[in-house]
């Protein structure tokens, strides 16, 4: 942990690969239901009256207009409060800007036109004094529309896709080294072959939800969102009023997956109705509601050629996806992300087109592009390591680079042979059958599949201030959100290990835009940002402690020399002498001591490319008659840097890894062409995997040291466990049956 401090005054360097992993700080908390979450803020920081509760009437069409809307009854239904329409609610600033810098913090007015965009846009919101008189009255609304022509099926609209700008992370849609065309058509072995993946949602345990009070000019907003700040900017700019007047808070939240990077109608609605009525007032999206009220990840269409010597050695690859987007956004999906930057090739092109529909907005989900993308690419490498009899591990040890083969930057660092070879080893790999279709246990068919994990990583901003109070407790205080992946504790870990103090005595708050500004949890870059912004805080409070202690006469390090001074058991010490943190602190300020440290994404190494990476290898059995799928087990090896802590990791890996399963044999939203809305909008038809569905699951991590990524050499890991997983189960299955299914999600129709 010795970088950047010029002093010397390095914490004990207890943050090591394998280092301590602590029990989640908030466990206790969730399990006993004392953590808060957006829907249930009581007395511990909601002061005000009992809200009144909202109710979001969603369009049933995908185009079109409101001709009229009869709210009467529901009015005059008991005790509701207001119904908000387009007629008058109130003005909120044009949707947009569409090349917003931050795509999150875009204005998003609600009711604003007699305009439907897309199937379950909010039409109506009804607030009463109860849920239940919310939703009856929201039942009585009557609209009647007049629907437009609508376009809501990817396949066959493929040649309207559109070339846009840019993709998410900022990259552009086409890149291309070499002549990949000219190459493919030359190789001695080509693989020619389309895949495409459906569309998915995040469907997070915890649905969207808002509780909005206003005090005066000033707005607060409890709701569920994995980034503070953005939503502030997104719904200051919406309401048309400044920043500094919008708080968002959210402590505790239910999954987020990438479907609470934007913010959306509740937490607008919440907050119109609230002002409306001077009084506060709640929603929450049903699960219903959350299919198409929020965003989903794309369904995508992909073209792949793969050019490769006779020992499976890559000429060249190309890469063409199409993706869905709503009509009225631009995002772009980067899709084929991993195939410009996994395996050594002269030639790669890869390319990117955009289909404007009338679906909800598609967004971020889990390793938005790396999932979905290693799902193909991973695939029909298998194929050809068919085509070529070449080993599937072989195949990938011999492509493999130490310098991204599209930027020719070489990585920081990257372990994918490691991960492979100990992978495989872990796994028995030796012993797949080498041809397909030939391991039969009764009447399923037993085959074996790998894959590699791919996941782009990266460094965003963020700050955090850190006080030491004179009885020794440390409050680190930052806006950044805990999705459930254990930030609270991995932060808590970071500062009592840079401040050489027990866990206990360690307070992280977050969630508050109140707080110094974060990037928030996203893009797996949630650790290394916000870790790096604690560390360095830690690493100022302890240069400003230690030159106080040197020049404080009631200080026993009064005068001694900084190289010596140690933080370590609560106490600032050098040699047999020292004194307890909080002491010091005492003495320099009856409010304690007080630090502020920062990271900035313009920290990200010049000239280097830089990933995580890990293998999966997974074992199916088909059954023979009926074509199940079953996940007997899965192996995930993986190298990210500095591992801050195992426990929490490993669940991060284990959960993607079982949705790499999901996305490969169960998880499909489908759309029903007719109206345009998805069909499936519950748990109980959108199949994701239930624990009777999962097989053993094993995560293990090789160690990695990265000094360069950023100052506490931390690597993204939340999604990497669900790059290429779903292709290890895709293999598996071609292994046990000999058949190639390239539309996702393998059922069992499919198979037999
Ligand atoms: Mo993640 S899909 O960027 O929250």
């Amino acid at each position: 942990m010795a970088d950047g401090d010029p002093k010397g005054l390095h914490a004990p360097s207890l943050i090591g690969p394998f280092g301590p992993g602590i029990d989640r700080v908030d466990g206790r908390l969730k399990v006993t239901g004392h953590a808060t979450y957006a829907y249930e803020y009581g007395a511990d920081e909601y002061h005000g009256p009992a809200p009144l509760v909202g109710f979001i009437v969603p369009a049933t069409i995908a185009r079109g207009r409101i001709v009229s809307i009869d709210a009467k009854a529901a009015e005059a239904a008991p005790g509701v409060r207001l119904v908000l329409t387009h007629a008058n609610a109130p003005a909120q600033a044009p949707w947009g800007p569409l090349d917003a810098q931050d795509r999150f913090a875009r204005a998003k007015p609600e009711l604003g036109s007699d305009m439907i965009r897309h199937y379950g846009e909010p039409v109506a919101f009804v607030v009463a004094d109860s849920f239940e008189q919310a939703r009856a009255a929201a039942m009585a609304i009557r609209v009647e529309y007049a629907p437009d022509a609508i376009d809501v099926d990817l396949l066959p609209s493929l040649g309207n896709g559109q070339l846009l700008a840019k993709m998410d992370g900022g990259e552009k849609p086409q890149s291309s080294v070499g002549d990949a065309t000219a190459a493919f058509a030359k190789a001695p072995v080509r693989i020619d072959v389309h895949y495409d993946t459906p569309y998915q949602n995040h469907a997070q345990m915890e649905p969207h939800a808002s509780l909005a009070k206003w005090d005066g000019p000033k707005l607060t907003i409890w709701c569920s969102s994995q980034m503070v700040d953005s939503h502030q900017a997104g719904v200051a700019a919406t309401l048309q009023m400044s920043k500094t007047n919008v708080r968002i808070v959210s402590r505790y939240i239910g999954g987020g997956f990438g479907g609470k990077l934007p913010y959306f109608s509740d937490q607008i609605l919440a907050a119109l109705a609230a002002k409306r009525l001077g009084h506060p007032v709640k929603v929450a999206l049903t699960r219903q509601q959350m299919f198409h009220l929020t965003s989903h990840r794309t369904q995508t269409f992909q073209h792949l050629r793969i050019g490769a010597g006779h020992d499976g050695t890559l000429q060249s690859v190309s890469h063409d996806a199409w993706i869905q987007t709503a009509r009225y956004d631009n995002f772009v999906e980067n899709v084929a992300q991993p195939t410009r930057g996994l395996y050594a090739s002269p030639n790669i092109s890869t390319l990117h087109k955009v289909v404007k529909l009338d679906l909800p907005p598609s967004d971020s989900m889990r390793a938005p592009g790396d999932a979905v993308g290693s799902l193909s690419l991973e695939c029909a490498l298998d194929e050809l390591a068919d085509a070529t009899g070449v080993d599937p591990v072989a195949l990938r040890l011999r492509n493999d680079t130490m310098v991204d083969p599209t930027t020719h930057e070489p990585f920081t660092s990257r372990k994918l042979a490691q991960c492979l070879t100990a992978g495989a080893a872990k796994f028995g790999w030796d012993k797949r059958p080498a041809k397909p279709g030939t391991q039969r246990d009764g009447e399923w068919l037993i085959g074996y599949g790998m894959a590699s994990a791919y996941r782009g990583n990266m460094l965003r901003n963020a700050s955090a201030e850190v006080t030491l109070a004179p009885d020794g407790h440390l409050t680190v205080r930052l806006a950044m959100t805990d999705i459930g992946t254990g930030t609270y504790t991995i932060l808590t870990q970071i500062a009592a290990e840079s401040m050489g103090l027990p866990v206990g005595q360690v307070t992280v708050l977050m969630g508050d835009t109140n707080f110094p500004p974060t990037a928030g949890s996203g893009g797996s870059f949630g650790a290394e940002t916000s870790g790096s912004a604690v560390f360095r805080a830690c690493e100022n409070l302890r240069g400003a402690l230690a030159k106080a202690a040197i020049a404080d006469v009631r200080s026993p390090l009064h005068g001694v020399d900084a190289d010596g001074i140690v933080f370590e058991n609560g106490r600032i010490a050098s040699g047999s002498q020292g004194e307890p943190l909080g002491a010091l602190a005492g003495r320099m300020s009856p409010d304690g001591v007080f630090a502020k440290g920062q990271v900035s994404k313009s920290e990200k190494p010049k000239g280097k490319a830089q990933a995580s990476f890990g293998a999966h290898f997974a074992e199916v059995g088909v059954n023979a008659i009926t074509g199940e799928v079953r996940m007997r087990r899965m192996v995930g090896v993986f190298a990210v840097g500095r591992v801050l802590n195992v426990k929490t990791l490993t669940s991060q890996l284990m959960g993607g890894m079982i949705w790499g399963l999901s996305s490969a044999l169960t998880e499909e939203n489908v759309v029903d062409t007719r109206i345009g809305k998805f069909a499936n909008q519950d748990l109980a038809n959108y199949h994701v995997p239930i624990q009777a569905d999962v097989g053993s699951v094993e995560v293990s991590f090789l160690p990695e040291t990265d000094d360069l990524v950023n100052p506490i050499g931390v690597k993204g890991g939340g999604e990497l466990g669900i790059c290429g997983s779903g292709a290890a189960i895709g293999n598996a299955v071609f292994n046990a049956t000999g058949v190639r299914i390239r539309s996702f999600p393998i059922t069992p129709d499919k198979l037999i």
